[in-house]
């Protein structure tokens, strides 16, 4: 069984990323979905104390479950609508958090830091044509995760929710995505 790490970056009734990544993952077989909010977790934003670079631990302990389902997972989805060309402020605290693995990796020396090779999907959505948004969010997920042996592997988005999208053909392009994650002996490397 294959283990899916779900970030919900939408709590919008009607969402359409919600709708896209539970549809394309209800099609996937053979997975058990773990979903994490980070409008419903409470959990401290990254202040950059540096505590972590002495500590090797961050000094905040409320995400330490989703730590441990980040580290040992097989694919991490982020599903995130653009707010204002980038992540919604929410999903962007949750990646400044992974500046831990990046003192570790860099300060303590723990190099690899985490075993397991995971990969990174996202699935965005923009009321507009998001392309430029895109661009944005797929960087700073790259940067985030860099020293996390989680690799980003692609994109879908699903643009113009604010006139006439297309949600189908996004849902189609997420679960391919997904399929090659999931199914790639590479993905476990
Ligand atoms: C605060 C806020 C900022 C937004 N900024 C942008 C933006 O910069 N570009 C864009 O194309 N759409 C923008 N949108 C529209 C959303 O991306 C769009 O409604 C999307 O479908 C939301 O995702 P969801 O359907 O999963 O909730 C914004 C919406 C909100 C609420």
């Amino acid at each position: 069984m294959k283990r899916v790490l779900l970030i919900r970056g939408s709590a919008r009734e009607g969402s359409y990323t919600n709708a896209i990544a539970d549809r394309a993952l209800a099609a996937q077989e053979g997975i058990e979905v773990t979903a994490f909010s980070p409008y419903e977790a409470v959990f401290a934003p990254c202040d950059g104390c540096n505590f972590c670079e002495t500590a090797g631990r961050c000094r905040h302990d409320d995400l330490t479950d989703l730590a441990r389902e980040f580290e040992t997972c097989d694919v991490v989805l982020i599903a995130s609508p653009v707010y204002n060309g980038g992540f919604p402020a929410p999903v962007k605290a949750l990646l400044d958090r992974l500046q831990v693995y990046y003192t570790g990796f860099y300060a303590n020396g723990k190099r690899p830091l985490i075993a397991k090779h995971r990969r990174v999907v996202l699935l965005a959505a923009a009321g507009r044509d998001g392309n430029r948004a895109l661009r944005v969010m797929a960087d700073q997920l790259r940067d985030a995760c860099s020293v996390t042996n989680a690799e980003p592997v692609g994109a879908a988005l699903c643009p113009q929710t604010d006139g006439v999208p297309a949600p189908e053909t996004t849902c189609e392009t997420l679960c391919e995505l997904l399929k090659r994650s999931l199914t790639d002996e590479e993905a476990n490397r």
